[in-house]
């Protein structure tokens, strides 16, 4: 493997720094075997655009077809485990006095991993909740002709994530704004950067004036904004940068 230079400013500032938050695109799973938001359709699910599938239109036209593709990718992540760079990232957030994860990914490999300080955008495609009152399942049957139904009121059970056109859970947006506004380092790692409001919050933190870090296999539309970008993958440099600086 080769070696990264991380030039002296940016351990200078890692160093220094007493506040950094980290925004986690589907890149950061890739290296545990699951594809990128963009790159995931397979065999049947392949004609179908995830965005698509992922709205609250979809669902009200055709719930099964939407529970269906949930349960398959509910599916794929079984048996997934952390990767180095999610295990990085925990032991980044050992160093750093405050340290804030911000993440898009419904995986929960975070969390698994043993990150603490954990903000999830986009919900959790392991939660189960009504999608009339609400109410969280614990367990519900999977063989049925059509989707399941809320023990309690008779609606019809949908994932914790968030789609197209509904709005983030209130509590983890704020938080990851107020991470993202007052960090003095800001990482952004294995992620497009083209689904709002989680891709403003490297500018936020820019205008700010935090050191902007980016990490992705491919140049994107922050890359030249950024302060430092890796190209390259995040299991390999986020365990190369902790190596570099911390042990
Ligand atoms: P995308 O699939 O849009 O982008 C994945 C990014 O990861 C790309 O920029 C890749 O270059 C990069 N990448 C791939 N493998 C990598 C690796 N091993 N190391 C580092 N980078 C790698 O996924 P997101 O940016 O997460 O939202 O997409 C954001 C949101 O778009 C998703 O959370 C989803 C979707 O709309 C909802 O479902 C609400």
């Amino acid at each position: 493997m080769r070696t990264i230079d991380f030039p002296p400013e940016l351990r200078s500032f890692l160093h220094r720094t007493s506040k950094l938050a980290a925004l986690t695109g589907a890149g950061v799973s890739q290296e545990s075997g699951l594809r990128t938001f963009r790159d995931a359709q397979q065999g049947l699910w392949a004609q179908y655009k995830p965005e698509d599938l992922a709205s609250p239109e979809a669902f009200a036209r055709d719930p099964k077809l939407i529970w269906d593709w949930y349960t398959w990718r509910r599916e794929a992540i079984k048996g997934v485990r952390p990767n180095p760079g999610h295990y990085a990232l925990v032991e980044i957030e050992k160093q750093i006095p405050e340290f804030t994860l911000i993440t898009q990914n419904v995986d929960g490999l975070h969390r698994m991993a043993g990150s603490q300080n954990v903000f999830e955008l986009h919900g959790n495609i392991q939660l189960v909740r009504c999608s009339e009152c609400g109410e969280f399942a614990d367990e519900w049957d999977d063989d049925l002709e059509s989707v399941p139904q809320c023990k309690a009121c008779g609606g019809l059970l949908r994932p914790d994530v968030v789609w197209f056109g509904e709005s983030l859970p209130l509590d983890q947006l704020e938080g990851a704004v107020e991470a993202a506004r007052t960090c003095d380092v800001f990482f952004s790692v294995g992620t497009s950067g083209v689904v709002q409001p989680a891709a403003s919050l490297a500018h936020a933190a820019r205008n700010n004036g935090a050191v902007v870090v980016e990490i992705n296999a491919e140049l994107t539309s922050l890359t030249e904004k950024a302060d430092f970008f890796f190209h390259g993958k995040s299991g390999e440099i986020l365990p190369e940068l902790v190596k570099a600086l911390w042990s």
